[in-house]
Formats: C-alpha cells, sequence, structure tokens
C-alpha cells in the first residue's frame, strides 16, 4: 500500500518535471540551447510555418462533411484555443558600436575570401537588429532605426552595417559526433529519368493582338520588379529586406542580404542582366559562417539563400554559365548546413546554434518541430547533390523523406497526412518512462532481496537482474526504428523511435502555414528525380487522398461559387468521432492548387486536376471578396452541407454571425413585454382619468342639475384590478419577416394609436431608438458587418493584411500553364492591379494592414519573396509558355526553379 502510494507521488512528481521540460524545450526549440544562448536574439519564425491566430472552436453538426456525420453524437470535444505562438519580440539586442566595415575593405576581402573578416572600425549608427519576421502580420514591431539621413547621405546607406566584427566567432567545420558510415550513406538514384506525363498544355500560337496585350502586361510587372530592386539597392543593399516606406531596412535573416539572394534568378529571367551581375558582386561579398543572430532558421535559410543560388545558378547557364561564384556560395552555405544533421537519428536541428562553442556538443533534433519545417529541406539539398555529385548532400534529406514515409506506413491518426507538430527527437519518452520505472522497480527488488539475505532466508534470483540488464533488455526492443544510436555518453539515455505526434494535446492536420511545403515536396522532388524514387510518388498519393477525404470543402458563399478551400481538423486521436473542423482560408494554403494540379498531371490523376483549379478558382473568389481585391491573411467562411447541392443561405449565415440570436430574441420580446405592460398600465391610468373627466365633464354639463341628479362615484374601477386582467400581447414582430424590429415596433406604435380622446403621451414614443431597447439579430447582424467590414460570407477574419504573399498567383500561374485557359491570365491581371494598386511606394512595395477597407495602411515591410515569387510568378504568367517551362524546370517553395533531369543521372 505504501509502496503504491509513493509510486503515485512519484509519477506524480515526474509529469511535472516532464512537463515542464516540454515547456522548456517548446520554447527553445532544442534543448541544448537554454543554456547555450548569448545573445538575447530570438529566432524568426518561419514564414511558411507561422500559425494564424487561434479560433475558439465552434462547430455546428451541420457543417460536418458526411464522413464525420455518420459518426456523430459522441460529442464534440471543444479544444480551449491553442497558445498563441506570437514570437517574442525581443529588446535590441546589444549591437557593438564598432563593427562596420568601410567599403573598401569589403571589396578587397572580396579578392581574397580566405581572409574576409578584416575589418576597420568606423562610426556606425546604433543598428537596429529587427528579427521578428511574424511582426510582419501584425503591426511594425516598435524598435529603432538608423537615422535616414545617415542613409542618405552616401545613398547606399549604412551598407555594411551588420558585417562582422573580426573578433566575432565564426563557424568552424565541425568533428561529427554521429557521423554516417561511408557505406550507409544514401546514394542519388541513378538512371534514366521516367517518362513523365507532359505538364503544360499544347499551347497554339498566340494572335499578334492577343502578344501585344500579354507583353504590355509584363512590361508593366517587369517595371515593379525594377522599382522595389532599385529600392531595396539604393537603400538596403547588403542587407535582408527594404523598409519600403521608411527606405531603411532591416536583418531578420542572418544578414546575408535575403532579398539580393532571393531575387538573383528572377532579375535573370525578367532579363534583367545588369542588375544581376550588380547583384553577383554582392553576393560574393557574403558571408555564411557568422552572424548576429545565434541561431540560422533553417527551413527559412535553405528555400531562401540555398534554393536563391542554386536556381540562380541553374538559369544563368549551370557550369556554362560561368556564374561560379553562385555554386561556390551554395557549397559554402550548405556545408554549414550538414551540421544540422548530426543528432543521433539524423534528423535535423531546426534552429542551428552555429556558435563553435555550442557546435561541439552533441545534441538531438527537436521534440516540437513543425511540419514544414522538418520536410522542406529535400529538393535544395538534392539538387545540390545531383550538381555537385556529393551523395552526403541526398543522404541528409532522404533520411528525413524515409522517416516520413515509415511514419506513414506506420500509420497517423489521420491517415495519409502528418500532425502540424511532430516529436523528430527520435526518443520514445513512453518507453524511457517504462523503462525508468522497471529500473526502480529492480533497485527495489534488491533492496528487498538484500534485506532478505540478511534476514538469512532468500532465493537470490531477484538480484540477479541488474537495473543496467534491464535497461538493455528494453532498449533492445525499441531500437530499431532508426539506425543511428544515441552512443554519445553526453547525451541522456534513449529509446530509440520514429517520428510522432506530440505527446500533449490535441493533433492538428491541415495544409497551411507550419504544414504546407512539405506537402508541396513530395510531388516536386519525385520530378527532380526524374521519378527514379518512388516513395514520393506514393507519399503523394496519400496525401492526396487523405486531403479529400477530410480537409477539402466547398463554402457556402453568396453567389454560389463551385469552389473549394482546405480546412484544418483537430482530433484527440478519433477523427471519426472527435473531430474538430476549422473552415478556415487562409493565404499560405492557396499554393494547394498548384499543387494538386501538378500532382494530377505527372501521375495521371485528372480528377486532381479538377480539384486543383476549384482551389485555385477559391482564392481568386478570395481576392475579389474585399473591398481592396485582396485576400486577407487568415479568415473563416462557412461549409456547405452539401457540396453538390449548395444554395447561400442567409438565415443560416446571420445564425452562425450572431450565435446568441435566440438569447437575443428572448431578451428583445421580454423587453417588449415589459413595455407593453408598463403601456397598458399607464393606459388603465389613463382610462380612469378619462372617466374622471367624463364624469367631471357630465357634472359640468348637468351642472344645472346637480341638485336633483346625483352621479355615484363609488364604482369607479379599482386600477390594480383593472391591469392584472390586461391581456398579454406578444410582439408581433417575430411572426413577420426578416426585418424585425422596424415591424415590430411599427405594431406597438400603430397598436397604441388606437387610444382615443384622451392625448396619448406615449403616442410620440420611439421605441426604436429607445436606449433600454435590446439589439434585435438582424440589427445585431448589420452593425456587426459594418463595423468589421466583413465580406459577404465570412464568418471571421481573423488578420486581416497582407503581406505581398504568392501562394494565390502561384496556383493561378500553374493553372494557366496546365490547362492553357486565358482566363487565368485575367484573373490574375485583377489580383495584380489590386496587389500594386494598394502596396506600391516610392521606392518598392509594402505589407498592407487590412485588406477589407479601401484604403489600407501600409506596415513598411517587403518580405524577400515579393521579389522571389510574387513578381516572378506574375511575370511568368504573362511570358511565354516556354519561360521555365514546367516540363523542364521545377520550382521550389520560394519559386525557385530547379532543372529536371533529361539524360542518366546519379552520383
Ligand atoms: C513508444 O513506447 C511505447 C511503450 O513501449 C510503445 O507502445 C510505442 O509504440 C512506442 N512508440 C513508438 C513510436 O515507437
Ligand atoms: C527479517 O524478517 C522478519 C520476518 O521474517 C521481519 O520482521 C524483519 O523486518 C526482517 N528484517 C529486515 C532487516 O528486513
Ligand atoms: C437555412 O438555414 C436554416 C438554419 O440553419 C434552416 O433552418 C433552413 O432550413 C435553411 N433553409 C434552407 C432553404 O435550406
Amino acid at each position: 500500500m505504501f509502496r503504491l502510494r509513493r509510486y503515485r507521488y512519484y509519477v506524480f512528481f515526474a509529469a511535472i518535471i516532464v512537463f515542464l521540460l516540454f515547456r522548456v524545450s517548446q520554447n527553445s526549440k532544442e534543448w541544448e540551447e537554454t543554456i547555450t544562448a548569448k545573445l538575447p536574439i530570438p529566432r524568426a519564425p518561419s514564414r511558411k510555418s507561422v500559425a494564424p491566430p487561434p479560433r475558439i472552436f465552434t462547430t455546428q453538426d451541420g457543417d460536418l462533411p458526411q464522413k464525420i456525420l455518420d459518426n456523430t453524437g459522441k460529442g464534440k470535444t471543444k479544444y480551449p484555443p491553442k497558445k498563441e505562438t506570437t514570437p517574442e519580440i525581443s529588446e535590441d539586442p546589444p549591437v557593438s558600436s564598432n563593427d562596420r566595415v568601410s567599403d573598401k575593405i569589403s571589396d578587397k576581402v572580396n579578392e581574397d575570401p580566405a581572409k574576409p573578416h578584416l575589418a576597420v572600425d568606423e562610426k556606425k549608427p546604433a543598428l537596429a537588429y529587427d528579427h521578428d519576421e511574424a511582426a510582419t502580420v501584425k503591426n511594425i514591431p516598435s524598435i529603432k532605426l538608423p537615422s535616414k539621413n545617415n542613409l542618405e547621405q552616401d545613398g547606399q546607406g549604412a551598407k555594411d552595417a551588420t558585417l562582422p566584427k573580426p573578433t566575432d566567432p565564426h563557424w568552424k567545420k565541425p568533428e561529427e559526433h554521429f557521423p554516417v558510415p561511408k557505406d550507409e550513406i544514401i546514394p542519388l538514384p541513378t538512371g534514366k529519368p521516367l517518362k513523365i506525363p507532359r505538364v503544360q498544355y499544347s499551347f497554339d500560337k498566340e494572335f499578334p493582338k492577343d502578344k501585344e496585350r500579354r507583353e504590355a502586361r509584363q512590361d508593366l510587372v517587369r517595371a515593379e520588379m525594377k522599382r522595389s530592386w532599385d529600392g531595396y539597392i539604393k537603400y538596403a543593399r547588403g542587407h535582408d529586406e527594404l523598409r519600403p516606406v521608411t527606405k531603411t531596412f532591416r536583418d531578420p535573416f542572418c544578414g546575408w542580404a535575403a532579398t539580393l539572394v532571393d531575387s538573383l534568378d528572377t532579375l535573370w529571367i525578367m532579363g534583367l542582366k545588369e542588375e544581376f551581375e550588380d547583384a553577383l558582386t554582392e553576393v560574393a561579398k557574403i558571408d555564411f559562417t557568422t552572424s548576429k543572430r545565434t541561431e540560422i532558421p533553417v527551413f527559412e535559410t535553405t528555400i531562401r539563400y540555398l534554393g536563391g543560388l542554386i536556381a540562380a545558378y541553374d538559369v544563368s547557364g549551370g557550369e556554362d554559365g560561368g556564374h561560379s561564384i553562385l555554386l561556390d556560395k551554395a557549397v559554402e552555405l550548405a556545408e554549414i548546413l550538414m551540421g544540422v544533421f548530426d543528432t543521433p537519428n539524423r534528423m535535423p536541428i531546426l534552429y542551428y546554434n552555429w556558435n563553435p562553442a555550442t557546435m561541439s556538443q552533441p545534441k538531438r533534433a527537436p521534440t516540437t518541430a513543425s511540419v514544414a519545417e522538418l520536410g522542406s529541406l529535400a529538393m535544395e539539398f538534392t539538387r545540390l547533390a545531383q550538381i555537385t555529385k556529393q551523395n552526403k548532400y541526398y543522404d541528409a534529406v532522404a533520411r528525413i523523406t524515409d522517416a516520413f514515409y515509415e511514419w506513414q506506413e506506420r500509420g497517423t491518426t489521420i491517415s495519409g497526412i502528418f500532425p502540424e507538430r511532430i516529436d523528430a527527437s527520435g526518443c520514445n519518452t513512453t518507453a524511457q518512462r517504462e523503462l525508468e520505472e522497471a529500473q526502480r522497480k529492480s533497485e527495489e527488488a534488491q533492496t528487498k532481496s538484500e534485506d532478505d539475505e540478511a534476514n538469512g532466508s532468500r532465493d537470490s534470483n531477484m538480484k540477479k537482474r541488474s537495473p543496467v540488464e534491464a535497461v538493455e533488455v528494453n532498449s533492445e526492443r525499441h531500437s530499431k526504428a532508426l539506425k543511428m544510436e544515441a552512443t554519445d555518453p553526453a547525451l541522456p539515455e534513449c529509446v530509440s523511435q520514429g517520428l510522432t505526434p506530440l505527446a500533449w494535446g490535441p493533433e492538428q492536420y491541415g495544409m497551411g502555414g507550419s504544414q504546407d511545403s512539405t506537402y508541396e515536396y513530395f510531388p516536386k522532388q519525385w520530378l527532380l528525380l526524374g521519378g527514379l524514387e518512388p516513395k514520393y510518388e506514393e507519399l503523394h498519393r496519400q496525401v492526396s487522398q487523405a486531403v479529400k477525404k477530410w480537409l477539402l470543402y466547398r463554402p457556402m458563399v453568396p453567389d454560389d461559387s463551385d469552389i473549394l478551400f482546405s480546412a484544418k481538423i483537430g482530433t484527440r486521436g478519433e477523427p471519426e468521432h472527435d473531430a474538430n473542423i476549422q473552415y478556415e482560408v487562409t493565404h499560405l494554403t492557396c499554393f494547394l492548387g498548384g499543387m494538386f494540379g501538378l500532382g494530377g498531371r505527372i501521375f495521371d490523376i485528372p480528377a486532381d486536376v479538377e480539384v486543383g483549379k476549384k482551389l485555385s478558382q477559391g482564392c481568386v473568389w478570395a481576392y475579389s471578396s474585399t473591398e481592396s481585391g485582396i485576400m486577407p491573411e487568415f479568415a473563416h467562411l462557412l461549409a456547405c452541407e452539401d457540396a453538390d447541392y449548395c444554395h447561400w443561405n442567409e438565415t443560416r449565415y446571420n445564425i452562425e454571425l450572431d450565435p446568441s440570436y435566440d438569447k437575443r430574441e428572448e431578451e428583445l420580446e421580454a423587453w417588449y413585454d415589459r413595455k407593453e405592460k408598463l403601456k397598458a398600465h399607464k393606459k388603465e391610468l389613463l382610462e380612469i382619468k378619462k372617466k374622471e373627466q367624463e364624469a367631471a365633464l357630465l357634472r359640468k354639463e348637468s351642472q344645472e342639475d346637480r341638485e336633483s341628479s346625483r352621479v355615484d362615484n363609488d364604482n369607479a374601477q379599482d386600477p390594480v384590478k383593472g391591469f392584472s386582467q390586461i391581456r398579454k400581447r406578444a410582439p408581433t414582430y417575430k411572426d413577420e419577416d426578416e426585418d424585425t424590429g422596424h415591424r415590430a415596433s411599427d405594431s406597438v406604435r400603430s397598436s397604441s394609436k388606437q387610444v382615443p380622446l384622451v392625448k396619448d403621451e406615449e403616442d410620440g414614443e420611439d421605441l426604436e431608438h429607445d436606449p433600454t431597447r435590446p439589439i434585435s439579430h438582424a440589427n445585431f447582424i448589420k452593425k456587426k458587418i459594418a463595423e468589421s467590414h466583413l465580406p459577404p460570407g465570412y464568418v471571421t477574419v481573423e488578420s486581416k493584411s497582407y503581406i505581398l504573399r504568392p501562394e494565390a498567383i502561384e496556383s493561378v500561374w500553374y493553372m494557366y500553364r496546365i490547362t492553357g485557359d486565358e482566363e487565368w491570365q485575367e484573373k490574375g491581371w485583377k489580383m495584380f492591379k489590386a496587389i500594386t494598386k494598394h502596396t506600391a511606394t516610392e521606392v518598392g512595395n509594402s505589407a498592407i494592414d487590412n485588406v477589407l477597407i479601401a484604403e489600407p495602411r501600409k506596415n513598411d515591410e517587403m518580405e524577400s519573396f515579393w521579389q522571389a515569387e510574387t513578381l516572378k510568378y506574375f511575370y511568368l504568367l504573362y511570358s511565354e509558355p516556354d519561360v521555365i517551362n514546367l516540363d523542364e524546370w521545377v520550382l521550389n517553395t520560394e519559386a525557385h526553379p530547379f532543372k529536371r533531369p533529361t539524360t542518366y543521372f546519379g552520383a
């Protein structure tokens, strides 16, 4: 008994400690960092993985897809709102005032890349170091900026202000703790690429008039790029981003000139060759071995920088193009990033503390990772492996794919897709606890047996099984999931396992931020490998089926458009019974149309191409739905009850906007009742008064007869008795049509007009504007829509901003290239006009705060994907179809085109 109780306490405290550790690991992403982080620099959350703000979930049964409806009734769990994952905005980290390198020196540095860190101390403006990328969704964080005057004095401003000092730490190639044995390196598949079905439509020759219009549009897109680029070069050259309103800059991506690297291939494709060559001189100056940031955001760095360099190399002619600096820089960066895979299970660390002191410590992959960050490194490292013929780059990402593949086969809660947050550490904490428990028990048994022995009576079997043996026996059973074992004594015990969901909370499944590009990469990676690795096709087919079965929904919208969006599902393990479905609309998810289109083509699934069209059309609809003509970042719609037969139902929509509508109606009814009673009471009193007056009149009229004809006044009605007899009159408004409030008060007024003779004081009473009158359902709706600028059909708009994102035009472009339907060019043009109208500044384009109004405010932010992706997709929509032909190229999630293999390949 006693022992059992003690055991309970033990478990209880263990649970608390594990929970606290979990919180720490959540905050620090890698368990290592808490100890080692030195500078108070926060990590920028990944762009694609910025989770939209959470929403308290309420679903009507009727909204569930049929699949789930069949099994409902079991009571849907209402999850508490997810914790805000808003990144912390830190104070300005200490920045030394001496870390500016003169242009002259950095040019010299260029000539001798071996000694890049000579620096001259110069006065420099106190630089703000702004990492908060996710703040883009909100307002501008209040940070100090270098004075504008400083910048304008020399045109290029404090150009090299964030360059490192010679004393700054630099990354050095580390000794690997968990190297992959040479003979176990997974090689690139070799062979002749498969014959892959054609992606692009066979375009006819266009009419001269069409060509003229198309090229005119293309020129306008190029002009937009030119203005943004010139602004960046003038005010932010060498920095990550231009601040397009204040004409300054910021460095959220390690300060390695993110916009510049991200834009290279766009410049080339648009024929801005001079700008391209100029940018290359800046590329040569980038030093990836050091940064003001203590951590490298691995996903962002891979898709923007590594992807940008590789694609620029590919589009500019590869080996024959004569721009070897691009490949050199890509390799330099990749070598640094390879350090993130040095974990026992070879799953990557996602925020890489590159500082040599930290790097020397062994680490595990994070216990909390987003699917997108883990799975979206594949294309960049694979393409680099192909170009350099180095299998190690492919090995690094192939192991991640294998882990996803193994997990898909092992089974996830929603079969085929993965939960948004996953444990990549490779350690099974459940098994770990079991082991510890076994160990403790065996220790106790040993103590007992020793005691027993002391007493002289013992069979000594018990003590033979030492705790150490127990551990070994158990871990052997669990350790086959992945080959690499936790051999480093500096790491705590680990019972191996594959990827798993987090141990706590509901699992979330969706296609939006934090998940998107992992799914996007399955078919694209298959293409990049010439179809020679069948795992990617299988992964994609399963994903496609799961999305169609669980996530896609047709929204109920006023014009009955036949469109699709992808929802998000929360489940605690039994989605058939406990699914919480959020009918969301997010800009990030708009890539999905393109993915279904592309996958549908290359795997010959025509139905998926149709799904792709409806998804793409959904985002086009979302653009057209707002006052500004631009889609909001994150919102919710209502799902159709039946996707095949769906009509706009105002009543249902209004109820959704005003869930407490019935209470509202009751209150209003009760209010009218009270008013009625009050009025009736007053009326009674009036009646009495009237009668008295009449009586007085009579008395006056028969004044002469006063003496002879007496009136008996004793029968005057008792007012209280009269009141109780008044019949309750229910307000009539309820029986009438939608527009209830007015009619109700009208009818009340008209009834009060029937009081004759004596002037009724209530006649002029304005019930509708009576401040005590509760608001009616209809008026509540009107007020809510007017105040929040809610576009038709929307239930909520959680984030009204637009941060120059590309996903919608991306899918429109895929649709155009796949179907050849020029309608997509028209749709795209409307989007382009709306976007440029609201975002253009003198020197670039800015994120805006509210797409629901006609005049949004500019947020002074221009993410590098504006030039890397958004403008590129617009430009390609109006290019000849053989520019970045999808049958020759495959684009990464940052719109960087990689060359698809055409001949036998392999390293
Ligand atoms: C973790 O360990 C538990 C208990 O031994 C086991 O049931 C479970 O399957 C393991 N999980 C994985 C993903 O291997
Ligand atoms: C020895 O055994 C007796 C009963 O057999 C028990 O009461 C006593 O507590 C034991 N002694 C020890 C030291 O465990
Ligand atoms: C409209 O919605 C309301 C509330 O959900 C429902 O009672 C009504 O039947 C619907 N009307 C039609 C025509 O479906």
